[in-house]
Parts: structure tokens; C-alpha cells; sequence
């Protein structure tokens, strides 16, 4: 199976965690856009969503699936999206389609996070796939400087602006052993907006798309 269909596999599956009548967080991506292709199939059974990105929005409207604004609901059922990498912790790097603002926001209203992934994201250490972070453009070389600082090689996604008008700086060459710490440490540093660790909230299951069958990890 080609990478592509092991995405479409997992995103189909996480239908199944979609309740009638529930509030659904969308994801960003190539993954969370096969499970948009899902939803639409069972529309009329849900209130409705909450999307991370323009794109993802776009894409709902495409089919009449109604987006709510963000401040317009207190909590969501589920929020289903990809991931760059997630580790058996269940900890994840995103931000590689540079939502990753918008996602942790929305994620953190959910009561449950399905990542979707096929198998090559998951990993023992974080660290491989460069650590995104949105960065304020004021602050952009401050913060590239105490990256440096704490190990890593920062360099400006050239010609990107996030939906919220911000850069991203991935950090490559980090081993990340203790992913709560370094989130933490990171948010701590003035001008970063977000940064790509989903650590201290992490998913709560993952659906891996492999070339026997989707697995579930918990
Ligand atoms: C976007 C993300 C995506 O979830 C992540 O980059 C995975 O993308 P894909 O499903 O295309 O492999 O965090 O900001």
C-alpha cells in the first residue's frame, strides 16, 4: 500500500469515533482531509464542526458540513487530527502543515484526540521530523538564538505565513527526551506563539494505518 493509502485507511476509520449529534474538531493535512471526505458521508448526523485551519474549513464548506467558530462552543466531543510524529506516550510533533496554532486550540477543547497516521510517524523519540514552532515575525531571530541555545538548528519555513500571520521556525538535530519539559520551555520564550510539542496534552488514541490493517494504540 502506497503511504497515501494508508492515510485514506486511517482517516476513514476514525469515523467510527464520531458520535450522533456530536461537535467534531477537524484536523489540517493530508490525513484529517480523507477523514473530512468521511464525515461528509454521515453530515446529517452531526451538529457540527470546529475547523483548525482555512484549508480544512474550506474543504467542510466544500461539502455543507457547517463550521462553527471557535468562540461559539465550550467544549467538543472528539477532535480528529495527523500527526508529524507520536511516540508510544502518545506525545506528538505537528505543525508540519502549519496549523499547529489552531490545533492545539482546538484540541484542547475536545473531551477526546484521535491522532491518524500511518506508520512511519510513529517513533520511539521525538525529534527526527524538525520541530515546528510559530513564532511572532518581530521575534524571529531572538527566538532562533535561544533555540540554539537549548541544542537545536533553527530555520525559517522561507515564503510561509500561518493563518494567524505569523513564521514558523523548524527546529532540526533535537532529541527530545523529555517532550513535557522542552514544551514547556519553549512556550516560555518570549515571542513564540505555539510550539508543535503535543506533550503535556497529548492524544488519547492513536489509529495507525499499517500494510495489515489499522491498529489502535491507547
Ligand atoms: C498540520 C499538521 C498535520 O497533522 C501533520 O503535518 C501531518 O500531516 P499529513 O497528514 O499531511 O501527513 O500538524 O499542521
Amino acid at each position: 500500500m502506497t503511504q497515501d493509502e494508508l492515510k485514506k485507511a486511517v482517516g476513514w476509520s476514525a469515523l467510527k469515533y464520531v458520535k450522533p449529534d456530536s461537535l467534531v474538531g477537524v484536523g489540517t493535512g493530508s490525513t484529517a482531509t480523507h477523514f473530512i471526505d468521511a464525515l461528509a458521508t454521515i453530515k446529517g448526523q452531526i451538529k457540527g464542526t470546529v475547523s483548525s485551519s482555512d484549508a480544512s474549513t474550506q474543504k467542510l464548506k466544500s461539502y455543507g458540513i457547517p463550521v462553527l467558530d471557535c468562540n461559539e462552543v465550550d467544549s467538543l466531543d472528539v477532535y480528529v487530527d495527523g500527526a508529524d510524529e507520536i511516540n508510544h506516550h502518545m506525545q506528538m510533533i505537528k505543525g508540519g502543515g502549519a496549523a499547529l496554532t489552531r490545533e492545539k486550540i482546538v484540541s484542547a477543547l475536545a473531551k477526546q484526540f484521535i491522532c491518524i497516521v500511518d506508520e512511519s510517524k510513529v517513533v520511539d523519540v521525538l525529534g527526527k521530523f524538525p520541530l515546528p514552532i510559530e513564532v511572532i515575525p518581530m521575534a524571529r531571530s531572538y527566538v532562533a538564538r535561544e533555540l540554539f541555545k537549548l541544542g537545536g538548528k533553527p530555520i525559517y519555513r522561507q515564503g510561509v505565513v500561518t493563518d494567524n500571520g505569523n513564521v514558523i521556525l523548524d527546529v532540526h538535530d533535537l532529541i527530545i527526551a523529555k517532550p513535557i519539559e522542552l514544551e514547556n520551555r519553549i512556550n516560555n520564550i518570549p515571542g513564540v506563539v505555539t510550539v508543535g510539542l503535543f506533550a503535556n496534552k497529548g492524544a488519547d488514541i492513536a489509529l495507525i494505518g499499517t500494510s495489515i490493517g489499522v491498529k489502535e494504540m491507547k
